[in-house]
């Protein structure tokens, strides 16, 4: 009997590029990470994969779009969805930090006024309510680091892969708050329903990713 379809939600850019390179060289060939097209959806033997925005990406696991996903650790943690988190995968690596204008100073005290500017107010009240700090904050959808610069906020929460955003901007890192990679999140029905096929895919991905 054919192995059942299971529908993966993928980080659209970098996550999803890599992602299905290794895809191929597991034996679901496909050509997305070429492609110029704005198609969504890629169907490659009976994986169906979705290309999200990486934020929307436990949502779609955590009610049922899609049986499983590929997801960077900072948007699990940022959406807290209903969702497993069985793999860790050693590629979309990076931090979330703490930043501000290199020529500021700010001391992190409890009870301190602060407004910081970022994509992730639930990282960024959780990682302020255990320095004692009540931050007001201000939600932007990104070029976040404009944030400081124009003195819409006093400092930003943000991820940094390479640091040359942080640095042609002027800016400079204060604190590191959490280290982020990409993981396989599963739908918990899904993880009953469809074990075998994701177990089959996943595995021969990692596989590929681990050589
Ligand atoms: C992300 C992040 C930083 C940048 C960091 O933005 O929000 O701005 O990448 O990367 P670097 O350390 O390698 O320079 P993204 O490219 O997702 O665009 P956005 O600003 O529109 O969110």
């Amino acid at each position: 009997m054919a192995d059942k379809r299971v529908r993966l939600a993928i980080s659209k850019g970098r996550i999803l590029n890599q992602v299905a390179s290794y895809l191929s060289k597991a034996g679901y060939t496909n050509n997305i990470a070429q492609t110029t097209s704005r198609e969504l959806v890629f169907n490659i033997k009976n994986l169906q994969i979705l290309s999200c925005k990486p934020s929307d990406v436990p949502k779609y696991v955590e009610l049922g779009a899609a049986d499983c996903g590929i997801v960077g650790s900072d948007c699990i943690k940022e959406a807290n969805c209903d969702i497993y988190e069985p793999i860790d995968l050693p590629i979309g690596k990076c931090k979330m930090v703490l930043a501000c204008l290199k020529n500021k100073k700010i001391n992190l005290k409890p009870g301190i006024n602060i407004r910081i500017g970022t994509k992730y107010p639930n990282i960024t009240k959780e990682y302020f309510l255990k320095e004692g700090i009540s931050p007001e904050i201000v939600f932007l959808n990104g070029s976040v680091e404009l944030a400081p610069i124009t003195g819409l906020a006093d400092a930003i929460v943000d991820i940094t892969e390479t640091g040359a955003t942080i640095k042609e901007n002027n800016l400079k890192i204060i604190k590191n708050i959490m280290d982020i990679n990409a993981k396989v999140v599963v739908n918990k029905t899904s993880f009953r329903t469809l074990n075998n096929e994701i177990e089959k895919i996943m595995s021969s991905l990692v596989k590929k990713i681990k050589i």
